[in-house]
C-alpha cells in the first residue's frame, strides 16, 4: 500500500517537484490546486518523469466542502501544504488578498484536517519570517520579525500551528523555512514558470538567456558584500523536494512533534556569482546592468542548515553548476514555460 499524501498547490513549481520525489519514495501524491498560478500540464510532465500522473482536484483550499469530500473519499496519511501566493511586492499592495488566501486558506485546511482526523502536516514556510536580523546566518531559534505582509502571513501560520499542536495531542507538524529555491528537475520537463516578469533571480536570468528579456537588472551594486551585489542561499528545487520527503518520513515514524527547520545549503552566493556560474554553464556572457537597490531588500543572508541535518539526516546535494544547468535545460526546452505544451 502506497500512502496517499495530499499536496496542496501541487501543480506549482515546488509542489510538482515534490510530487516527483514523493512518487520516487513510494508515496501517492493527490494534488489539490486552484491553478491560480500554475498549469495542469506540470502534472502531465510528472507522469513523463515518474510514470504516474498525480490525480488533480481543481479546488481552492478555502473551500471546506471540497476538502471534506476529498478527505472522505480516501485515507490521507499526511498533507504537504504548498498552496499560497508568494510575491512579496504584491503582498504589500494587496495584503488582505494575501492574508485571505495564505492565512485564511491555512485555517480552512487545518479545520478540514481536524474534522477528518488527519494530523500530519508539512508546511511551506520561508526565510522571510526572520525579517532583517543583524547576523547573516539565520538559525531557527532566532527571533522572527518579518517586514512584509507575505512574511508576516507565513509567521502567523507558523504560530497558529504551534497553538494547534499545544491545544490538541497527536499533531505531527513540520514548518520548513525555505531559502531561495532555484533550478529544475534534471529532465528539463518541469521547472519554474512565472507569469509576467519574474520576481525571482534565476527565471530572470534564464529568460534573458533565451531572449525573452533584454538584460538582467541587478538590484544594488553597493551592498557591503565581496562584489557589491546581494547574497542569498540558493537551494536546488530537487534538494528541497527531497527535504520534504525526509521530513514526512521523520514525522510518520516518530512520536507526535512540531518541527521548525531551515532548508538551505548553508552557503551564501551573490547575484553576480550566480550570474557568472550560469554564464559558465551556457558558454556565453549575458547582458546585465546594476540598478538601484530594491526597497526592503537586505545585503546578505543564508541558512544555518545544522538542525535539518541533525534531525532529518538531510543536506543539500546539488551544487551551483547543477542548479544552473538544470534551470537552463528547462528554459531551453520550454522557452515560454508550459505555454509551449
Ligand atoms: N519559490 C520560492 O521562492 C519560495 C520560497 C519560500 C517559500 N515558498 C512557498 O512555497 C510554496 C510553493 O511555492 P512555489 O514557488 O511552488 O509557488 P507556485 O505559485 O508555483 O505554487 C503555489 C501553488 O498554489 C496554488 N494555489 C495558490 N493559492 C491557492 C488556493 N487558495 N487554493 C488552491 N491552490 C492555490 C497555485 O495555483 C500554485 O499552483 C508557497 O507557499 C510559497 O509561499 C516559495
Amino acid at each position: 500500500m502506497s500512502p496517499t499524501i495530499l499536496v496542496t498547490g501541487g501543480a506549482g513549481y515546488i509542489g510538482a517537484h515534490a510530487c516527483v520525489a514523493l512518487i520516487a519514495a513510494g508515496y501517492t501524491p493527490l494534488v489539490l490546486d486552484n491553478l491560480c498560478n500554475s498549469s495542469a500540464e506540470s502534472l502531465r510532465r510528472v507522469r513523463r518523469i515518474s510514470g504516474v500522473e498525480p490525480r488533480l482536484i481543481v479546488a481552492d483550499i478555502r473551500d471546506a466542502q471540497a476538502l471534506d469530500a476529498l478527505f472522505a473519499a480516501q485515507p490521507v496519511a499526511a498533507v504537504m501544504h504548498f498552496a499560497g501566493l508568494k510575491a512579496v511586492g504584491e503582498s504589500t499592495a494587496a495584503p488582505l488578498r494575501y492574508h485571505d488566501n495564505n492565512v485564511g486558506g491555512s485555517v480552512a485546511l487545518l479545520q478540514a484536517m481536524q474534522r477528518a482526523g488527519v494530523r500530519t502536516l508539512i508546511f511551506s514556510s520561508s526565510a522571510t519570517v526572520y525579517g532583517e536580523p543583524s547576523v547573516a546566518q539565520f538559525r531557527e531559534d532566532m527571533r522572527c520579525d518579518p517586514v512584509n505582509p507575505y512574511g508576516r502571513g507565513k509567521w502567523m501560520i507558523e504560530q497558529m500551528l504551534g497553538d494547534l499542536a499545544a491545544s490538541e495531542p497527536g499533531w505531527r507538524i513540520a514548518a520548513l523555512r525555505y531559502f531561495n529555491p532555484v533550478g529544475a528537475h534534471p529532465s528539463g520537463l518541469i521547472g519554474e514558470d512565472p507569469r509576467g516578469v519574474p520576481d525571482n533571480l534565476m527565471p530572470y536570468i534564464t529568460q534573458v538567456a533565451v531572449g525573452r528579456l533584454p538584460a538582467l537588472r541587478v538590484f544594488g551594486g553597493d551592498w557591503p558584500t565581496a562584489d557589491g551585489s546581494g547574497v542569498r542561499d540558493y537551494i536546488h528545487v530537487m534538494d528541497l523536494a527531497e527535504g520534504h520527503v525526509a521530513a514526512l518520513r521523520h514525522l510518520l515514524e516518530h512520536a507526535p512533534q512540531r518541527l521548525t527547520l531551515n532548508l538551505g545549503s548553508g552557503r551564501g552566493t551573490s547575484v553576480l556569482q550566480l550570474l557568472h556560474a550560469f554564464e559558465h554553464v551556457i558558454g556565453r556572457a549575458l547582458p546585465h546592468e546594476i540598478v538601484a537597490r530594491r526597497p526592503g531588500d537586505i545585503a546578505a543572508y543564508w541558512a544555518d542548515p545544522t538542525r535539518a541535518a541533525a534531525v532529518l539526516g538531510w543536506r543539500t546535494q546539488r551544487d551551483l553548476s547543477a542548479l544552473c544547468a538544470d534551470a537552463w535545460r528547462w528554459q531551453q526546452a520550454n522557452p515560454r514555460g508550459y505555454a509551449d505544451a
